[in-house]
C-alpha cells in the first residue's frame, strides 16, 4: 500500500514502526525496509519480506548523532562524531565496533554496526517520530535490483507492506560503507562518496576491500546482487556493441550514458547513469530483455559505484547464493 507522505501519513508510519510493524521509506539514496532495531518481531520481518540471509547485517538509521552514539561503543564516539560532523546527513555508512545492547540479529553476530544518518527528510522525521533507531535494507526482495520508487518496492514486497512514497530517490545507488579503523578507511561498498572525497575531507588514508578478511567483514558483498533476469554484458566500446546488437537477439537492451546513445538504432534504449541504473535493470525484466549490453566508456569506467554495481549485476564475483 503506497502511502503520500503527509503529516498524518508520516505519523501513520511511525505508530506501525512502534508497534513492532515494518515499513518502507524513502532515502536520497535508495527505499529501505525499516524496523525498530529492538523489536525481534520487526527485524524478522524484514529478513522474511526480503528472502534474506540471517548473516547479513543491517544498517542503523539514525536521526542524529547522539542517536548514533547508542549503538557504537563508547570508545569509538570520537571517531563518529568527527566523521559524523563531516559527512551526515548523507549517503556514507560508518561501521565501528557496537556497543554491548545491539542485537545480534542487526549486526549479523558481528562485534561491528553500521550506522548511518540519511538526509532524505521524510526518512529522518519517521526515525525522530518513532523514537528510536531502524534498522532498514534495500527495500527489495533479495538479488533484485535496490528499489528507487515506491512502485519498484511494491512490485517485490507486494501491496500488504506500508510504502511512504518520496518519489525517485535522487541518488539512486546505495550508500558508501566504510569501516572504520583508528587509523584509516575501508571501503567496503562504493558509493556516491567516493575515496577520493573520504581522504579530501577527513585527512585519513583510506584503503579499499579486496582481501578475504575485508569480504568477510562485509557479508553482504559476498551475495549475489542486483541482478536482472537478463545476461549482462559489459563492452568498452560502441564498435564492440554495435558487434554484440548486431548478433540477431531479439529482446536487446543497449546501456549507455545518455550523451553516447545517438547511433544506436534499437528499440531499447537505457540510460547509464547512477540515477536511473536500477529503474533501467527493472525495466529490462519487466520488458523481457534477453541480453543488456553495456557501455562502459571511460567516463563510466571512471565511477567506481557504479562499475561495482554493474559487475555485480553481470554476475561478476557472485560466485555464492545465487538464490538470494
Ligand atoms: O543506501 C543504503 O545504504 C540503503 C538505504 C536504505 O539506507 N541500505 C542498504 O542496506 O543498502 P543493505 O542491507 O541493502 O546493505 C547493507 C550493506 C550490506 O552489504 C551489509 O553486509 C553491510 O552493509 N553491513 C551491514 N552491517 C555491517 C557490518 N557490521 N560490517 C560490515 N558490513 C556491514
Ligand atoms: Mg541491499
Amino acid at each position: 500500500m503506497i502511502l503520500s507522505p503527509t503529516t498524518e501519513n508520516l505519523s501513520r508510519a511511525a505508530d506501525v514502526l512502534r508497534t513492532g510493524g515494518v515499513v518502507a521509506i524513502p532515502t536520497e539514496t535508495v527505499y529501505g525496509l525499516a524496523g525498530r532495531i529492538d523489536n525481534d518481531r520487526a527485524l524478522g520481518s524484514i529478513f522474511h519480506l526480503k528472502g534474506r540471509p540471517a548473516d547479513n547485517p543491517l544498517i542503523v538509521h539514525v536521526s542524529s548523532t547522539l542517536e548514533a552514539q547508542e549503538v557504537v561503543h563508547a570508545s569509538a564516539h570520537g571517531q563518529l562524531v568527527r566523521l559524523a560532523e563531516l559527512f551526515w546527513p548523507g549517503p556514507l555508512t560508518l561501521v565501528l565496533p557496537k556497543a554491548d545492547g545491539v542485537s545480534s540479529i542487526v549486526t549479523g553476530g558481528l562485534q561491528t554496526v553500521a550506522v548511518r544518518m540519511p538526509e532524505h527528510p521524510i526518512a529522518r522525521t519517521i526515525i525522530e517520530l518513532c523514537g528510536s533507531p531502524l534498522a532498514a535494507p534495500s527495500a527489495n526482495r533479495s538479488g533484485r535490483p535496490s528499489p528507487t520508487t515506491a512502485e519498484h518496492v511494491e512490485a517485490d514486497l507486494g501491496e500488504d507492506v506500508m510504502i511512504v512514497d518520496g518519489g525517485p530517490c535522487r541518488v539512486g545507488l546505495e550508500s558508501t560503507v566504510v569501516r572504520v579503523l583508528p587509523d584509516r578507511l575501508v571501503i567496503l561498498r562504493p558509493g556516491v562518496i567516493t575515496a577520493q572525497e573520504l581522504y579530501a575531507r577527513s585527512g585519513l588514508p583510506v584503503d579499499h576491500a579486496e582481501d578475504d578478511a575485508d569480504l568477510i567483514a562485509s557479508p553482504g558483498t559476498r551475495y549475489r546482487h542486483y541482478a536482472p533476469n537478463a545476461v549482462l554484458t559489459i563492452v568498452s566500446s560502441e564498435e564492440e556493441a554495435h558487434v554484440l546488437l548486431s548478433g540477431g537477439d531479439k529482446n536487446v537492451m543497449i546501456l549507455s550514458r545518455p550523451e553516447v546513445q545517438a547511433s544506436f538504432r534499437i528499440a531499447i534504449i537505457g540510460s547509464l547513469t547512477e540515477h536511473d541504473l536500477y529503474a533501467e535493470l527493472r525495466r529490462a525484466d519487466d520488458l523481457h530483455v534477453e541480453r543488456i549490453v553495456v557501455l562502459c566508456d571511460e567516463a563510466v569506467r571512471g565511477n567506481e559505484a557504479l562499475m561495482n554495481r554493474l559487475r555485480k549485476a553481470s554476475g561478476d564475483g557472485n560466485d555464492q547464493d545465487p538464490g538470494t
